[in-house]
């Protein structure tokens, strides 16, 4: 539990943002793009899948009274991306991007085909870097400032195994905000990434957790505040990140992870160290000797 959930923002604080979510018709880019309209983000998403872009709309049209703007899109096409972007500049450009659409999937590495990695890498890797270049080209031509934002995973920052495609493309996708921060720097767009430990998704626990996985060791184990992400959590961060208050922050990947990926750097011993009883570290210590 995170106790009583009280909103630090203004809650027109998003008004005449335009944003676009890749992959926002589920999960976690479902939840970010729900928050972003809250606070009055003119929202746009796409995905692969019609009738789940339709049905998150008709989603959000019943519970916020808003309308928000989908296309069918797989970002793995460099050229249907241009046509999406042309039609969404049709209506008015872009402020802000959001690259979450992603692919993955457990495997060993020695098995996968060639196409199994690029269906992973083309999606992560290829899908964001056609995404960005597309808006960062129409921000610039345009003289205009925008938020590049990228959805990694701890895989960028520290590898892991059985998820190789996309530990290497999420690492690539790293490397692009820091690059483009740089570059894209004196024009005033920002690229920053977000690195969202085990938040409970449909898309990721059907392909990631498998009962294998957790049934002997939780995942709440591994994670230093004992427990998995809630989606209004990560929200708050993308909503700060794109925010003006966050307007000097860029090339930075910001973790929110319950402190997971540092209790796995701590090794396994930390966890068990952690349930010794009292008598355990009272034997640790010096013995007292009579004089
Ligand atoms: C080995 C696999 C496989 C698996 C697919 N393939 N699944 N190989 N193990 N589990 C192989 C197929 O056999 C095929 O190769 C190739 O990959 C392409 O498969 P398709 O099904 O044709 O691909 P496609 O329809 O393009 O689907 C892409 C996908 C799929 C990545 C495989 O899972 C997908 O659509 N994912 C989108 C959503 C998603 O993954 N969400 C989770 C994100 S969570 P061959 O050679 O046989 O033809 C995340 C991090 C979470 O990213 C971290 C949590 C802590
Ligand atoms: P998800 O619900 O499966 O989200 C993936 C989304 O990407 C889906 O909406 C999917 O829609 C879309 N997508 C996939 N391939 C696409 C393509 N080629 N073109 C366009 N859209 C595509 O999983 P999630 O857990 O919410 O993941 C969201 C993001 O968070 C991902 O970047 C993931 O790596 C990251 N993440 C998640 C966790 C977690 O614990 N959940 C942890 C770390 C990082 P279609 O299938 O309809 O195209």
């Amino acid at each position: 539990m995170t106790g009583v959930r009280v909103s630090m923002y203004r809650p027109d604080l998003l008004r005449g943002q335009r944003i676009l979510i890749t992959g926002g018709g589920t999960g976690l880019g479902k939840s970010i793009g729900q928050r972003y309209v809250a606070l009055g983000a003119d929202l746009v998403i796409c995905g692969r899948r019609a009738e789940v872009l339709a049905q998150t709309a008709q989603e959000f049209k019943d519970t916020l009274g808003v309308s928000i703007e989908t296309h069918v899109c797989d970002v793995r096409d460099a050229q249907a991306v241009t046509s999406m972007m042309d039609a969404i500049w049709a209506n008015g450009p872009l402020d802000v991007l959001l690259n979450n659409a992603a692919g993955n999937f457990l495997a060993r590495t020695e098995r996968l085909s060639p196409r199994a990695f690029d269906a992973v890498v083309d999606i992560v890797l290829k899908g964001s870097a056609y995404c960005t270049m597309d808006v960062g080209r129409r921000w610039i031509a345009a003289g205009r400032k925008g938020t590049a934002m990228s959805i990694l995973t701890q895989s960028a920052m520290t590898g892991m195994p059985y998820t190789v495609p996309s530990a290497m493309a999420k690492a690539g996708a790293l490397a692009m905000i820091r690059s483009l921060a740089v570059e894209w720097g004196p024009y005033g767009i920002r690229t920053v990434g977000v690195v969202p430990g085990p938040f409970p998704t449909e898309g990721a626990w059907s392909r990631l957790m498998p009962q294998e996985r957790i049934g002997e060791a939780p995942i709440e184990q591994g994670v230093a505040l004992r427990r998995l992400g809630e989606h209004h959590e990560l929200a708050d961060l993308c909503v700060y990140l794109i925010s003006d208050s966050a307007a000097f922050i860029t090339g930075e990947a910001v973790v929110i992870d319950g402190g997971r990926w540092l209790q796995g750097a701590a090794g396994a011993s930390a966890y068990h160290m952690q349930q010794w009883p009292d008598s355990t570290w009272d034997s640790l210590k010096p013995k007292k000797t009579a004089t």
